[in-house]
Formats: C-alpha cells, sequence, structure tokens
C-alpha cells in the first residue's frame, strides 16, 4: 500500500518527494505581531523531518487588520521576510518543499483587529434570521455595526495587497503560493450569493463573482513567475445561497485558463467530526471527483483523510493528485514517516476537534489527546 503516494510528483516545475501535503492549519504560534516564532518554526520543521513533499503553512494575513484569531502569522509588512525565511529554511533543510497560504478573512476578520474597528466585505449582510452565515461561524460577533462594503477603489487596493504578499513571500523563499479562497473569507465571500449582494462588476453574475478571485490570481501569478500558485475553493458552502459545484467547476476552468497550477479542493465546514469508518473517509472527494472531470490542473483533496486504503484508492481512481492531511499530523506530526516505516495503521486523529483553540483554556493548536 502508498507506493503511489510515496512516488515523487512533478507539479508543474516542482518536485515534491511524494504526494503527502500538510494542509494549512492556524496554530496560533505566531506572535501578537504576526511575527514567526521558534515554536512555529519547530512546529514545521518537525512535520518536514518526517518526509512530507509538501508544506502549505497556516493562513498568513496580507494586512494588519485582517486578522480573525489571535497570533495569526502576518505577511503584510516587509519586516516579515526575515522571520518568514527561518521557516522556509527549516523546512528545505529536512528536504521538504513549502507554500505558505495567503488570505484576507473579510466580514470574518474580528473589528478588534482594525483600528477603526471595521470590518469589510463584498456587501452589508442583513443578519435577521442570518442562522446560515451562523451556522459557518460567521458573523457570530457583535459585529452588524461595523460592516462595510468594499468600494471598487478599496478592492483595487485589496488586489494589490494579495501581490505585494505574494512578492513578500518570493522573498522570503517560498516554493509557491496558496490563495486562500474557501472557508467563507473574503475571496470566497465574494463567489457566494450569501455575502455578495453587490450590483457592479463584482456581483450578481458567476462572472461578476469570479472577478474579484480572478484580479488576484493574475496580479499574484505576476509576481510569482514561474512559482507555482494554488488556489483553495470550497466545492460547495453548504448552505442555502452558497456556492454549487456547477459554479466551483466554472471557477476552476477559468482558473485553469489563467495559469493556475493546483486546485485546492475543500468546503464549508472543513472540519467535520465522526470520521469513524472508512466510509466516513475523505468527504469532499465528489467534489473533486467532479472538478477532475473539467480541468486537468492537479488536484489536491483534504478532508477527513486517515486511512493508507483510502489514500490508495482516491489515487489509483485518479480522484485526486494529491493528499492533503490537517488533523492527522496535529495529533501525529511524524505520521508519514510511520507510513513510510511500513506501519500503515490509520492516522491516530480521532477527529474531535478538542485541538482548537480555547481562550484561557490553550493558547495554541495542539492535540490533547495524543500529544
Ligand atoms: C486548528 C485548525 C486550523 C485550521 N486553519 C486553516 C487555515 O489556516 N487555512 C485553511 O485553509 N484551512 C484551515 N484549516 C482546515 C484544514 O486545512 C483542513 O481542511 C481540515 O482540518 C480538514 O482536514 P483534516 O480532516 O485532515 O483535518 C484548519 C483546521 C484546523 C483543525
Ligand atoms: S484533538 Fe487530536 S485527535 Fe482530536 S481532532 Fe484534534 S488532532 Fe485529532
Amino acid at each position: 500500500m502508498l507506493e503511489l503516494a510515496f512516488q515523487p510528483y512533478e507539479l508543474d516545475s516542482l518536485e515534491l518527494s511524494n504526494r503527502f501535503v500538510m494542509a494549512p492549519v492556524w496554530m496560533g504560534m505566531a506572535d501578537e505581531k504576526g511575527h514567526v516564532t521558534d515554536q512555529l518554526i519547530q512546529h514545521y520543521s518537525e512535520v518536514a523531518s518526517s518526509g512530507i513533499g509538501l508544506i502549505i503553512t497556516e493562513y498568513a494575513y496580507i494586512k494588519s487588520g485582517h486578522q480573525i484569531l489571535p497570533r495569526m502569522l502576518g505577511i503584510g509588512e516587509d519586516a516579515q521576510i526575515p522571520d518568514l525565511k527561518r521557516i522556509v529554511e527549516a523546512v528545505h533543510k529536512e528536504g521538504s518543499k513549502i507554500f505558505i497560504q495567503i488570505a484576507d478573512c473579510g466580514l470574518n476578520s474580528d473589528p478588534k483587529y482594525n483600528s477603526a474597528g471595521l470590518i469589510y466585505g463584498p456587501s452589508i449582510i442583513e443578519l435577521k434570521g442570518f442562522t446560515e452565515a451562523e451556522a459557518m461561524g460567521v458573523l457570530t460577533r457583535e459585529n452588524k455595526h461595523v460592516m462595510k462594503a468594499l468600494t471598487v477603489e478599496q478592492i483595487k487596493e485589496k488586489v494589490k495587497l494579495f501581490g505585494e504578499a505574494a512578492l513578500r513571500a518570493m522573498k522570503s523563499g517560498f516554493d509557491g503560493v496558496e490563495l486562500h479562497a474557501a472557508h467563507s473569507y473574503l475571496i470566497s465571500q465574494f463567489l457566494s450569493n450569501l455575502y455578495n449582494k453587490r450590483t457592479d462588476e463584482y456581483g450578481g453574475s458567476l462572472e461578476n463573482k469570479m472577478r474579484f478571485l480572478l484580479e488576484i490570481f493574475k496580479e499574484v501569478k505576476d509576481k510569482l513567475g514561474k512559482h507555482p500558485v494554488s488556489v483553495r475553493l470550497n466545492g460547495e458552502d453548504g448552505v442555502a445561497g452558497g456556492i454549487k459545484i456547477q459554479e466551483t467547476i466554472k471557477v476552476a476552468e477559468k482558473l485553469e485558463e489563467e495559469g493556475c497550477d493546483l486546485i485546492s479542493v475543500s468546503g464549508g465546514t472543513p472540519e467535520k467530526t465522526g470520521i469513524v469508518k472508512e466510509t466516513d473517509e475523505a468527504y469532499f472527494s465528489s467534489f473533486a471527483r467532479k472538478i477532475k472531470k473539467h480541468v486537468k490542473t492537479p488536484i489536491l483533496l483534504t478532508g477527513g483523510i486517515r486511512s493508507p486504503k483510502i489514500i490508495d484508492h482516491l489515487l489509483k481512481e485518479g480522484v485526486c493528485d494529491l493528499i492533503g492531511l490537517a488533523r492527522p499530523l496535529i495529533a501525529e506530526p511524524k505520521l508519514i514517516a510511520r507510513w513510510r516505516s511500513g506501519d500503515l495503521r490509520k492516522a491516530k486523529c480521532i477527529s474531535c476537534n478538542k485541538c482548537f483553540y480555547e481562550e484561557g483554556l490553550r493558547k495554541y493548536v495542539n492535540c490533547p489527546i495524543f500529544k
């Protein structure tokens, strides 16, 4: 088992030593100003030392004032470059490649991180009866008075900020960049009817709703040159008014046309619990399967993947090209080395989500069950 998973994989010009990818996980290990800490370097270095092909870092905010959680990693200032270089060097030393995920949390930002106390999104959302958004973990705070719809000028400014962050990523030595266009953050808010009520060129038709993403993509691609750009998308948001798979397929086709190097498939409520049986695993595989029928761009699939048998199946059936693991690597940072050594028992992670940060209880992400 896992012969295919452990084969090297050519992602554009980048040679990955195998098809395992550490999916982005906010660790809460940066400092309060978004700077890298020794603890964060140690975390990525440990997973890299297990021989994983590619690491995609936790989301890094492109400008201070767009965080949702404390101790998020930042890439909004040139002063962060020397720090970021330290992560890259530590990971490269172990032989893995590393992308940085860049994000703007949009309406999901926490107003306390913005000096004006404001949060920005595609539109101001009517909160009355807004249970779907609440279910997605959005707008749960008392933020209805501080929402602002971005003006076109501000949209252009955001596009520029993503490009500048991508340039910093290159100066820091990252092998590529991932755009976080999933999980109801700013880019995915533009893609969703739930948040995007605009009547200008950024709202209405799908072509208009994906304009923001495509402008950012082109800006980032331009800054990256030959280095790969990955885009993380929700196959579906999973709520009424959210993006549906038929639309995501069209977004993926357009991204392919523009030269996207990797599409990372996720979905609404990405961290599902109760992954017990093999049939519970790979819960977004139907999205990957459908997208793959329409594009040749490599597909990374993440979400509930736990067993070598399922990994073999996903790769052999051509459901995806790369296998993303998030919580399994929180529970067992050296999981890839364990599997390579021939111990093919499934990942220990029981998908209970107790690793999440809790104010006052745990400062950073950690697995209280197995570590
Ligand atoms: C603590 C925690 C933090 C996360 N942070 C991010 C993030 O920064 N960016 C992102 O795209 N996904 C994030 N995710 C989602 C994961 O990348 C992944 O999609 C999800 O955990 C499902 O995969 P798994 O079953 O292998 O854990 C996070 C997940 C967890 C558990
Ligand atoms: S607490 Fe540990 S076992 Fe539970 S989901 Fe998190 S990593 Fe997995």
